[in-house]
């Protein structure tokens, strides 16, 4: 799997997750940081589902974790905001099939990663029992 570029960071901010009030949080903050660098109403929201998909994951599966929000830039003047989540948890066992839309262990409708996956531009995922699960998405305006 490839492993994403790294980019100069303009700001960051880190928001504890553990349960579903702190979705409220991370929707917030990343709509701010998305304005804020000049993308439109609709990709903010766009940006902002896909940070809560993976902060819900983690509550939901991990029970708790973190998820880093940055603004970063590339090539001087390109922008983007970058959604680091990470979790201590139990892992995920198959990830080629957790990727697939309707897949769920969970009940539900199994479209969170898939989707994190179409809205962002860049997706890396990792996980396994010892270490958890980490997902950085980017999307650059
Ligand atoms: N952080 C995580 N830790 C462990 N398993 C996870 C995590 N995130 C996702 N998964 C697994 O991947 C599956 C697919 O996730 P997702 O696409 O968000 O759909 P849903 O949450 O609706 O099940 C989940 O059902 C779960 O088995
Ligand atoms: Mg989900």
């Amino acid at each position: 799997m490839k492993i994403l570029a790294m980019n100069k960071i303009i700001e960051e901010t880190t928001i504890d997750v553990c349960e579903s009030v702190d979705n409220a949080v991370v929707i917030y903050t990343t709509r701010q940081m998305a304005a804020q660098i000049g993308f439109n109403e609709a990709q903010q929201f766009l940006i902002a589902t896909a940070a809560s998909e993976l902060s819900t994951n983690i509550i939901r599966y991990a029970k708790k974790g973190f998820v880093i929000l940055r603004t970063i830039s590339k090539n001087h003047d390109s922008r983007g905001i970058e959604i680091i989540a990470k979790d201590n948890g139990s892992g995920i066992e198959d990830i080629d099939r957790a990727m697939q839309e309707h897949f769920s262990t969970g009940n539900s409708l199994g479209l969170g990663l898939p989707s994190v996956k179409r809205i962002m531009d860049e997706f890396f995922i990792e996980s396994s029992p010892e270490n958890g699960t980490l997902v950085i998405a980017k999307k650059w305006r």
